[in-house]
């Protein structure tokens, strides 16, 4: 049975791109990248007091265009996040918080340096009541440590989630 699904990601550094390119390749879904507007422009030390403090805070941001056409068509919603001060960036915040996701099946991932904290259940909480979240998957620094390893985990991972989203599917329809 075909689940339509899209890749919805930011990444300030390659690491969630790369993860994300990795599910699309395995499951055929569509990439969809968060732009933030507003995103630190130092990518040394000042991105930490930058980004960091923006995600501490729990801050939204302005986010570029994305395609809501293609959004709304996917049954399945993989969503991807650099972990920041312990929780997702102020992009995916934003995603989570102003996009319809009800109804939906989500799968979240996210790229960390070993730390993700409450990253998950805030992305939870963000998403609403509503939908189906399957699963939750933390690669630590995924283009630093073996990369291969990475790619195959993220691959597996992801096939198991459009399996898993396939079968909550045809248990509606039955
Ligand atoms: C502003 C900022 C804050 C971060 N905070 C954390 C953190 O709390 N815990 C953690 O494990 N890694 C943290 N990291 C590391 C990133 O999550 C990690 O490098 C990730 O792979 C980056 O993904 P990207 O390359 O897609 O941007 C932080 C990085 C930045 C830039």
């Amino acid at each position: 049975m075909f689940v339509q699904a899209v890749v919805v990601y930011y990444s300030f550094e390659g690491n969630v791109r790369m993860l994300a390119e990795k599910i699309a390749q395995a499951t055929g879904a569509e990439l969809i990248e968060l732009l933030d507007l507003d995103e630190p422009e130092s990518k040394g030390f000042m991105k930490f007091v930058k980004g960091g403090a923006r995600a501490m805070l729990g801050q939204k941001t302005r986010l570029g265009s994305l395609d809501a056409a293609r959004l709304a068509k996917a049954e399945l919603v993989f969503v991807g996040t650099p972990v920041w001060a312990f929780t997702c960036t102020p992009a995916v915040r934003t995603f989570l918080s102003e996009q319809k996701l009800s109804g939906k099946k989500l799968a979240f991932f996210c790229a960390s340096g070993g730390s993700k904290g409450k990253t998950f259940t805030v992305m939870r909480n963000l998403a609403g009541p509503d939908n189906t979240v399957l699963g939750e998957l933390e690669l630590v620094e995924p283009l630093k440590r073996e990369p291969g390893q990475c790619a195959e985990r993220i691959s597996l991972w992801a096939a198991s989630m459009v399996e898993k989203a396939q079968a909550v599917k045809k248990e509606w329809q039955t």
